[in-house]
């Protein structure tokens, strides 16, 4: 009968042995070996704390100043050599052929950077430096917190009366991927020199009359003096139209006085920006303003909380 005394099998002994290791392991937490193993959790766990606190600390202090920061262009050779640099390059494009490259989205005959100076890159003339940084942000006359892609439809439904590109389109991802290079490095909250347009506050009416002169003699050479502006035979814009079915509708930032004034003041004629003297400015802006332009038809909803501005068209 000794055949019935089976060894016990490999497995069964292994089993055997764990089941003894994990009584022992529980009897060791039951008694004080579970304190030690705490007080040694809760040192960790104090240092990780500490190390957080001090990290919030830092965060608190200011890391950088607030101080006006310096105008910075970034070169195009450091676009970088890969999709998303392709897609800062058609951004670009966009932005500089507007009206030729997305007609269905442009009712004017003229492009972003007609205003926004040299690709966006004109202190002074609306440039998109470190606009990246400055949105979201709220706005008196949407009366509520705009996104960047929110910003850029208001110039295509008014400076270039057209309509509002879709948020997810590839075009709009491509003209915020320029934007976004063009702000690498500034910090949220700064303020950047030169950036928006300038304004001109003058305490009296434009004097429409001295504005025209001033219109015949400085501007029309190159705007005309219809105001119908100049396009090449292969249609570029060679002088954009400032006024008429060609150009930005009353809605538009640049159809007000003090805007236009000091954009006109700083960059106009081009190439000779500072000429004017602040009450040319204002009296030309006046003229150019006032002439007939394409009708902004949700002007209604503008300033919904009652801030709108005197120089507001409507
Ligand atoms: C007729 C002139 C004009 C044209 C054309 C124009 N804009 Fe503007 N844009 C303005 C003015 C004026 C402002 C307001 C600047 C300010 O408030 O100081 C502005 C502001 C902006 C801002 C916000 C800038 C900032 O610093 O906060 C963005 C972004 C912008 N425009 C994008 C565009 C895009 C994209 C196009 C083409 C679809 C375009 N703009 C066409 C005149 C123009
Ligand atoms: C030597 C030619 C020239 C003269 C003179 C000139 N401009 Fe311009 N202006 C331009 C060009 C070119 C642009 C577009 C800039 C660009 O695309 O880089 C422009 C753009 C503008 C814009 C932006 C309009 C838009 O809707 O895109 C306004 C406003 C403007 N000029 C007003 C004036 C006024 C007012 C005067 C006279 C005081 C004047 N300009 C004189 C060449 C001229």
């Amino acid at each position: 009968m000794s055949q019935n005394k089976q060894p016990r099998s490999p497995i069964l002994s292994i089993l055997f042995t764990l089941g003894i290791l994990v009584t022992l392991a529980g009897l060791f937490f039951v008694f004080g070996g579970s304190e030690l193993l705490n007080q040694k959790n809760e040192s960790a766990k104090k240092s990780i704390h500490e190390s957080i606190d001090k990290n919030l600390t830092n965060l608190a202090e200011p890391i950088i100043e607030k101080v006006v920061q310096p105008f910075r262009v970034p070169d195009l050779s450091s676009v970088p050599n890969d999709k998303y640099g392709d897609s800062i390059l058609r951004g670009k494009d966009y932005l500089e052929h507007t009206f030729e490259k997305l007609p269905q989205f442009v009712g004017a005959k003229n492009n972003c950077t007609n205003c926004h100076l040299n690709s966006g890159t004109t202190q002074f003339a609306g440039p998109w430096i470190g606009v990246v940084a400055r949105f979201p942000q709220y706005r008196s006359r949407s009366g509520k917190i705009d996104t960047l892609t929110d910003r850029v439809n208001d110039c295509f439904e008014r400076s270039l009366n057209g309509r509002r590109l879709p948020e997810k389109s590839s075009e709009m991802t491509d003209i915020i991927s320029y934007m976004t290079w063009l702000s690498k490095g500034y910090a949220i909250g700064q303020d950047i020199q030169g950036s928006g347009m300038p304004k001109i506050v003058l305490d009296r009416l434009p004097d429409l009359k001295a504005g025209r002169v001033i219109y015949e003699s400085k501007c029309a050479s190159c705007h005309q003096s219809n105001g119908q502006g100049l396009y090449t035979d292969d249609g570029h814009v060679a002088f954009p139209a400032l006024w008429g079915s060609k150009s930005f509708n009353i809605g538009a930032g640049m159809a007000r006085l003090q805007t236009a004034a000091g954009f006109v003041k700083k960059n106009m004629p081009i190439g000779q920006g500072g000429s004017l003297s602040d009450d040319e400015a204002w009296d030309v802006a006046g003229y150019f303003t006032q002439q007939n332009r394409p009708d902004f038809k949700n002007k209604k909803k503008d300033w919904p909380k009652g801030d709108r501005p005197k120089d507001a068209r409507y």
